[in-house]
Order: C-alpha cells, then structure tokens, then sequence
C-alpha cells in the first residue's frame, strides 16, 4: 500500500455506508443545525479518524456493521471538537472555508458542536456494548482535559516538552486512540491486540499533532486550508518554538519568550529565523518519526492483510504530509 488514495480505494464501500449514516444522524427538526452541521461536515475533512475505526475492525476480519457505526460517531466526535477549537483559538480558516464561527459566531459553533457531541452519545447508545461506552466516553473527558490543559500552557515560555507532549496526548492522540482500539474491541479481540491497537492509535495520533504543529510554521495555506501562524498569534508554545527557545541564542530567546508572552504574529519573521537556525523543524519531525515507529512497531502482532498494510501506511501518512 504506498498512499492515501489507495487505503481511501481499500475501504471505499465502507467509506460511502459511513458517509450516508453521517448525513442521516445529522438531522434536526432544527434548521440552523442542519445548515451549520452540513456546511462542515461536507467542508472536506480527511477522514482519518473514521478510517482508523474501518480498517482496525477489517484487520480483525470484523464481520458486523458497528464499525461504520462507530466511524460516523467518530467523527461526529472530531467534528465537535474543531467547532469549539475554532471558538477558543479564534480562528477563521478550516478545510479551505470560513469556519463556522467566522460564518454564524460564536454562540453558533459552540451550541451545533454540542448537539454533535450528543448525537454521537445517542449513536453510541445504539451500539450497546458497555467497553465502546467506556472507551468513547473516557476519550472525550480527556479531549476536553487536554483542551483545558493547553490554556494553562498559553502565553507560559516556561513550557516544557513534556507540558507540550501531555496536552496533545490527551487533545488529539486520545481520539486517534480510541478508534484504532475499538475496531480491535467489536472484533472481540483479547487484551494483547486491543493493547497493541491502542499504542498504535496513541503514537499516531501525538505523531499527527507534532506534525500539525509544524505545518503551522512551513506550510502553506492553500494546501492545508488553515491559516499558518495562528500557533504563534495565540502564544501557544507548540514543538518547534519549544525546542528554539530551548538552542536559540540569548538574543533569539528573548524574543521567542516575548512573542509567546504576547501571543504577537508580528514578529513572526524573526520567530521563523530563530526555528530556522535551530533546525527545530528538523527536530520536531524527527519526533513524529520516532512515535511513527513505536506507532508501526505495534502492528506486527496482527495478522497479515491488505488492512494491517494500510494501517501501516497511515503512519507514515501522518508524518509526509503536507495537509
Ligand atoms: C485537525 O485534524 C485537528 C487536529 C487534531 C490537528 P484533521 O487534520 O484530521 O482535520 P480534518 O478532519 O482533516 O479537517
Ligand atoms: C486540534 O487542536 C483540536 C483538537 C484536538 C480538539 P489545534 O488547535 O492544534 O488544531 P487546528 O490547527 O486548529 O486544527
Ligand atoms: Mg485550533
Ligand atoms: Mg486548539
């Protein structure tokens, strides 16, 4: 398996049942939650999370119809998430579109992100499977932990790798978690495979966020459809600025710890200087690699198939891209 067309192609059937139930459970008698829930969930998100779930269950020759299920619950869950990040980080870009706070305010985003998150509450309920309740539960209770975590950190230079590392395990990695894991778990797999699933999700997904993180220093805008630098104007001390403060010289410190005080995007020259002179990129994604290996290193107790395979190429996926 050598990209991400081609895992898309591998569970392209399971893709479309996933799709149909994602705009069926989006149905309100309520108009502006339509409109709201629609104009995002058609805005053209990857769909990791969700193809986690179906490949995870396909690895474990999962017979049933939970796994599009818990796909669409999934990314209920992720779509919920970005409504209210997009509040709390202000931001005015996703996907390629005007958030939906930009579009409707504040209130908007932050009353249809909590009807999604209740949906997916509802969806699950239908599953009836008391682990699958555990898992997602636990899983938003640490999201939303993280999220709250990472303001602590806002506008701290005293952040350390570790601080950075404990927020996005929690923020991003837990979801990504959860969905490698409960393939393993409707599959009725033992506790070494539902283990082994869970360290693959984890490492992914803190690999997928490290990555984000650089992205909002080297790329670009048209590719990832968020705008860049949005790290910098909050004063969030992500990966690369962490590890520049850390090597920068005297006079580089001092301004990386005033723009994370300031949470200022104008001196973001100067700030990519200091990353550039530190190889913090470098560094940052060196750690990505490095949790991409423990992430696969997990794999190899599975049996062979096209879907371990894929699951595989995701990893790697979630390092190389640009977007
Ligand atoms: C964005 O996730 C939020 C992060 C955890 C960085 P994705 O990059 O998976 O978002 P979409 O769904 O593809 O837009
Ligand atoms: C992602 O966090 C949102 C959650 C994991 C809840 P970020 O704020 O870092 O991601 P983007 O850059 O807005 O997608
Ligand atoms: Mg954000
Ligand atoms: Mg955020």
């Amino acid at each position: 398996m050598k990209d991400i067309a081609e895992i898309q192609t591998l569970v392209k059937q399971d893709m479309l049942a996933v799709n149909t139930l994602i705009h069926k459970s989006l149905h309100s008698d309520v108009a502006l939650v339509n409109q709201v829930g629609h104009y995002i969930v058609n805005s053209g998100g990857k769909r990791l999370r969700p193809i986690i779930v179906l490949l995870s269950a396909r690895a474990f020759d999962y017979q049933g119809t939970d796994h599009i299920n818990l796909a669409a619950i999934i990314e209920f869950i992720h779509t919920a998430t970005l409504l209210h990040d997009d509040v709390v980080d202000a931001s005015e870009l996703r996907r390629g579109k005007k958030t939906a706070n930009s579009v409707w305010g504040n209130e908007t985003s932050v009353l249809v992100g909590d009807f999604l998150y209740s949906r997916a509450f509802q969806m699950m309920v239908n599953i009836k499977n008391m682990h699958v309740m555990e898992i997602l539960s636990n899983a938003t209770n640490i999201i939303a932990e993280g999220e709250v975590l990472q303001l602590l950190n806002c506008h701290e230079p005293k952040t350390s790798e570790a601080d950075y590392l404990q927020v996005i395990r929690s923020k991003t990695a837990k979801l990504f978690e959860a969905a490698a894991q409960l393939g393993a778990v409707i599959s009725q797999q033992n506790s070494q495979y539902v283990q082994a699933m869970s360290v693959y999700g984890m490492h992914l997904g803190t690999a997928f966020q490290i990555i984000d993180d650089v992205l909002d220093y080297s790329a670009e805008t048209d590719e990832i459809g968020k705008n860049i630098g949005d790290d910098l104007a909050e004063g969030k001390p992500t990966l690369p600025l962490i590890y520049a403060l850390k090597h920068g010289t005297p006079s580089q410190q001092q301004i990386l710890r005033e723009a994370i005080i300031n949470g200022s995007g104008e001196v973001m020259a100067d700030v990519i200087l200091a990353i550039k002179s530190t190889h913090a990129i470098e560094y940052s994604i060196q750690i990505a690699r490095d949790e991409v290996k423990k992430a696969t290193d997990a794999l190899t107790i599975l049996p062979v198939s096209p879907y371990n395979d894929a699951l595989y190429t995701l990893a790697q996926f979630s390092v190389e891209r640009r977007y």
